[in-house]
């Protein structure tokens, strides 16, 4: 898969590799590429607003703040907390469902992140020579996508957790809702697949925790790796356009 960027001058366009290593132009400015469309980026900060909410909301709803006096009615804190919790989970739920609809129809830097090259040796070499390069082993290489390894990661540390917080999620609502309603039709199942509530919760707490560790290191890659590398990051996912310095 070989892609030229027909917004960019002929001689300057930057050409994409087979695993996404950017081919520049020999011995001239590369122009910039066009990566994130507005539907992967929109989706990409509202989906960090969401899990911003959902994290802190959460924390108080796994270790509650102390009572306050009076009726409960009157102050109804604890259920204004559930509430931003709940809303932030659907909101989340549906802008992924949407991104997975991108997946189909938004091109091939809408579908890496959800589909790793799992039998190309090839792709495995990529992700080594990423690992090496932080390992101060080797030097840093660039890529018009996600590096390798941020993809792989990406996979498996956002997108297969994310699902798993979703379905634990939306069956510990369902449980909330009652046996009877139409969520626990949607959702009962996943009690019978992860074995009672307890073992939901478990599997929702630790999935957070994988995301909330993702979270964290991606935040702190991008940002160090607009500094280091010939190419920029962040505003990939501002604009959508990546520049090649
Ligand atoms: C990044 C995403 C999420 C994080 C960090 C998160 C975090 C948490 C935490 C820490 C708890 C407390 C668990 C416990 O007491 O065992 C919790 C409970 C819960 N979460 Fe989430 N959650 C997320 C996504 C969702 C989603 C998508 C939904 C779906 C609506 C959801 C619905 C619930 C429900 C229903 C509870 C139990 C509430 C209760 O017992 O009062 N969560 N969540
Ligand atoms: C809860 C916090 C966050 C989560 C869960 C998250 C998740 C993700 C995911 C899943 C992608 C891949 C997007 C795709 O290919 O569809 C991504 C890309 C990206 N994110 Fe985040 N993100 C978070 C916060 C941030 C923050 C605070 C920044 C800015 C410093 C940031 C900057 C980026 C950039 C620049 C990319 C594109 C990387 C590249 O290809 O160069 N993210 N993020």
């Amino acid at each position: 898969m070989t892609y030229a960027y027909p917004s960019t001058p002929v001689k300057s366009r930057v050409r994409e590799g087979k695993f996404g290593e950017a081919i520049l132009p020999a011995g001239e400015q590369p122009g910039p590429v066009y990566v994130y469309d507005a539907a992967t980026r929109i989706w990409h900060w509202v989906t960090m607003l969401s899990i911003i909410a959902l994290c802190v909301t959460g924390y108080f709803i796994g270790a509650p703040p102390p009572s306050i006096g009076g009726e409960a009615a009157e102050h109804f804190m604890f259920g204004y907390i559930r509430m931003v919790h709940f809303i932030a989970g659907m909101v989340l739920g549906v802008v992924f469902l949407m991104r997975v609809y991108r997946v189909f129809v938004g091109g091939p830097h809408a579908r890496q992140i959800f589909y790793i090259p799992f039998w190309s040796l090839g792709w495995w070499k990529e992700v080594m020579d990423e690992a090496l390069y932080y390992l101060f082993l080797k030097k840093p290489k660039d890529y018009v996508g996600h590096n390798p390894l941020a993809h792989l990661a990406m996979f498996l540390m956002f997108v297969l957790p994310t699902i798993v917080l979703l379905l634990t999620g939306f069956a510990l609502f369902a449980e909330g809702a009652g046996v009877q309603s139409g969520w626990y039709k949607a959702f009962g199942w996943v009690f019978t697949v992860i074995g009672n509530s307890f073992s939901v919760h478990t599997w929702h707490h630790v999935s957070m925790w994988i995301v909330i560790i993702f979270s964290m290191v991606h935040m702190y890659m991008a940002i160090r790796e607009d500094m280091t590398h010939r190419q920029t990051t962040v505003s990939s996912m501002i604009s959508g356009w990546r520049f090649f310095r």
